[in-house]
């Protein structure tokens, strides 16, 4: 059956499951554990060289980028810092030969990340970049390019490319924990079959597309979200308050669970709805000691007074003694359930932006790609 719809952004939220699998297929080798990057051409003793990976991006691709950090150091065990590439030159960035510099950018075309590559690379440090544009001017500038295969995004939101992005991003971190050894072959095999299910685990969560509909209804005349998680959950709800700015032209903010108390809890109110990433793959133990915390802080700003929706992992019941909303996704292993859990932001995001009368494909004031600093 040929699906019809109404705006180009739902339609690409519904390519997200092709996006990730055309990302990851080509690419991994599920009877090996083997993962294969055309464009990168790193051998261990050239790898071992490096100390540091740094991050430089923008937008909804620096937060990709934050959730790469935390499963490229997962699996690599290789530390990882994320700036914004806005920001890069200010810092006097030491980097250097024992550096990759990671630019990630769904154009190819952003200035400010530009901007970070030529000076990262002036500094001697070998520059990677991931991107869904073939022969950008970024792919063609740096040593390396890693391509994300999301197929053209048009709507000016990221939705498909971000969630290509997190795969080129997660099977980074499998090929250079294969290099450095920090996984067994055992290891890798399980990662790229958990990885391999998740089209799958991504096309069931967008059977949640009405609920997030109905969801949209009760809240789309708030003036605020506030978005919180911990973790490798903590970019998603970054991306959940942009989604939701860009698109809705409501104030919403990406908060650490953790920090709220240190501020924002003092806004906490009924007119204040706050999203919370509460998620668990019940085989991880720490991952379940994350989501048990974060619930715990749902339980207190709903006992202030405040209105919460948890994003939480199906079955996980337990949930609903402590939010008045619950948007379930399929158990994924932690450091892959961002693929699953971004899917109901994106499409509250849409489906509040349509309630509001926003020409959700072409926000005011931006544009797909900026090229001016
Ligand atoms: C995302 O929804 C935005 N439209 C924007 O933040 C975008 O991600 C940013 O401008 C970076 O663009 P790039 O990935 O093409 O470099």
């Amino acid at each position: 059956m040929v699906h019809t719809f109404p705006h180009i952004m739902i339609k690409e939220i519904f390519e997200n499951p092709r996006a990730v699998r055309d990302t990851a297929l080509g690419r991994v080798d599920s009877a090996t554990g083997r993962v294969t990057l055309e464009g990168i051409h790193l051998h261990a003793e050239d790898f071992s060289k490096i100390r540091k990976i740094r991050i430089a991006a923008s937008g909804t691709s620096r937060h990709a980028g934050i959730a790469g950090r935390y499963m490229i150091q997962e699996l690599a065990c290789v530390p990882v810092y994320v700036e914004h590439a806005s920001e890069f030159e200010y810092g006097n960035p030491i980097t250097g030969p024992d550096e990759l510099t990671i630019v990630i950018t769904q154009s190819g075309e952003t200035a400010d990340t530009r901007g970070a590559m030529h000076l990262a690379k002036s500094r001697g440090s070998k520059i990677l970049a991931i991107t869904n544009v073939v022969d950008s001017t970024i792919a063609r500038e740096a040593d390396a390019v890693i391509y994300t295969h999301a197929g053209a995004e048009i709507s000016i939101a990221s939705t498909k490319a971000f969630s290509a992005q997190l795969v080129a991003l997660f099977l980074l971190g499998v090929y250079l924990g294969d290099l450095r050894g920090t996984l067994t072959s055992e290891q890798s095999r399980h990662w790229i079959t958990e990885l391999l299910a998740m089209p799958d685990k991504i096309t069931h969560t967008l059977t949640r597309d009405t609920e997030c509909s109905a969801l949209a209804e009760k809240f789309y005349k708030s003036e605020d979200f506030l978005f919180i998680a911990r973790g490798v959950h903590f970019p998603i709800a970054l991306d959940g308050a942009l989604k939701m700015k860009e698109t809705s032209y409501i104030h919403a903010e990406g908060y650490p669970a953790g920090e709220i108390k240190h501020g924002p809890y003092a806004l906490i109110d009924e007119k204040l709805p706050v999203v919370a990433i509460a998620t668990r793959d019940p085989n991880d133990a720490a991952a379940v000691r994350r989501s048990e915390r974060t619930l715990a802080n749902c339980k207190e700003i709903t006992e202030t007074g405040g209105r919460v929706i948890v994003i939480a992992t199906e079955g996980d019941r337990k949930v609903e003694e402590v939010a008045q909303d619950v948007i379930y996704v399929p158990e994924a292993p932690e450091l892959l359930s961002p693929l699953v859990e971004i899917v109901p932001l994106q499409l509250l995001a849409y489906h509040i932006a349509v309630r509001r009368g926003v020409d959700v494909d072409r926000p005011r004031n931006l544009v797909k790609a900026v090229t001016t600093e």
